[in-house]
């Protein structure tokens, strides 16, 4: 009998989100693969089998009879490295002052900024630790991390280098994202920052960033200066990405797909027309259910009409001062409770869909042969049940490259 390191046997529900080939969209992973008293086998880090009743010899069985097994969530829209915190503009909010109004009196990421610029790169990475051992706790084994507390050339690359220094040093695997555009620092024209960012920071991202991210929104950079922005950062090999619509209509959808961006988020006022570019090119919709609900909008993005009309939609955390959440298992549970997204839809939008936002799909985001092991074991007998059985911590066993953590 052929020997592996790991088996897990007897999952009640084993969600494998093997769909078909391609195009793999939300549309096509309706059914999760599901394999009942499924089983996986893993060797060396990486999946060797899916399937019912594997023969193996083990060196190690977890039973997962009346548990659900699926693959790691994956994160895709972080902003995880960050000094302080913003608890005391919970006040402000229920006095009714915006977002955009905080951000305009000098708080809100200017706060942050202030605080993240006066903190260490050992400060820094102790403060993101911490949280990152919160969120693989919490069934996370993925996640993208952007700067954009900076704001400076210094801050930003300090920023860059802390990323890396987490994704050597974490369990997780931290997929490294520029934001140097996040904000305009008080002391200066839009038009200089929007100079600094291309000519002098964008230079020095190389080999620290996959990705180059805007904050497309209105009083902060304008899709103009966004795709001046995306367009000098694929000059230095980074894909674009937009935080596009969040508050008002800029056309950040129609940039998204304009420019080629491997994803465009939050999207709560996506037009029409712009969601349908998305849907054309497969540009990923990340949504980030928990920041409307932390700042009380009592509106979310519109889930199931980007799903008609074929956007593929992934769901993620946005953790940062605003917005602080770790816990994907909530983010899929606001996901269906109030997107009215499936659970199916939801869980595929965390894990598979998630995996293509950050370009991260032909390595995880599913159960399959050659991929590598990111599994968890959940105390749910059903993949509904994660959906249902909120506000704790369902994970049982997080399984990180094959290791039992
Ligand atoms: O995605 N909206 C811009 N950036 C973050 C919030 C950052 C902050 O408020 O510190 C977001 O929600
Ligand atoms: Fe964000």
């Amino acid at each position: 009998m052929q020997s592996v390191d790991l088996l897990i046997t007897q999952a009640s529900e084993l969600l494998t989100l093997k769909g078909p080939k391609k195009p793999r969209v939300q549309q096509q992973m309706k059914n999760l693969g599901i394999i009942k008293n499924g089983s996986v086998a893993i060797k060396n880090g990486q999946i060797v089998d899916v399937g019912k009743n594997l023969r193996y010899k083990a060196d190690a069985i977890i039973d997962a009879s009346g548990k659900l097994v699926m693959p790691g969530f994956v994160d895709p829209h972080t902003h995880v490295v960050f000094a302080g915190s913003r608890e005391f503009e919970l006040d402000l909010k229920l006095a009714g002052v915006s977002y955009l109004e905080i951000l305009r009196r000098g708080g809100g990421i200017q706060h942050t900024v202030t605080q993240t610029r006066k903190a260490t790169a050992a400060q820094l990475m102790q403060q993101s630790k911490k949280r990152l051992d919160t969120m693989l706790s919490y069934g996370t084994t993925c996640c993208e991390a952007k700067t954009g507390y900076g704001l400076d050339v210094q801050t930003e690359i300090k920023l860059l280098q802390v990323q890396k220094k987490l994704q050597e040093t974490h369990p997780i695997d931290i997929i490294s994202t520029f934001l140097g555009a996040h904000a305009v620092p008080s002391d200066q024209k839009t038009t200089d920052y929007v100079e600094t960012v291309i000519n002098e920071m964008l230079p020095k991202t190389n080999g620290l960033a996959r990705f180059c991210d805007v904050f497309c929104e209105k009083g902060v950079f304008t899709v103009a200066q966004a795709r001046k922005i995306l367009q000098a950062g694929r000059q230095y090999g980074l894909v674009p990405k937009i935080h596009a619509d969040e508050i008002v209509p800029t056309g950040g959808a129609s940039l998204a797909a304009e420019v080629n961006a491997i994803s465009a988020d939050h999207l709560l006022c996506s037009s029409t027309a712009g969601l349908r570019a998305m849907a054309q090119r497969q540009v990923t919709g990340v949504l980030l259910p928990a920041t409307p609900f932390c700042l009380m909008m009592q509106r979310y993005a519109p889930a199931r009409t980007m799903i008609n009309l074929g956007v593929p939609v992934a769901v993620a955390t946005d953790l940062n001062p605003n917005c602080w959440t770790e816990n994907m298992q909530l983010i899929i549970q606001l996901a269906c409770l109030e997107m009215k997204m499936t659970p199916a839809e939801a869980i595929t939008a965390a894990t598979f869909n998630a995996a293509c936002a950050i370009g991260m799909h032909n390595s995880i985001g599913s159960l399959e042969k050659g991929k590598q092991a990111d599994v968890l074991i959940l105390d749910c007998p059903n993949h509904q049940f994660l959906a249902y059985h909120f506000g704790v911590n369902l994970i049982e066993t997080v399984i990180k490259k094959g290791q039992i953590l």
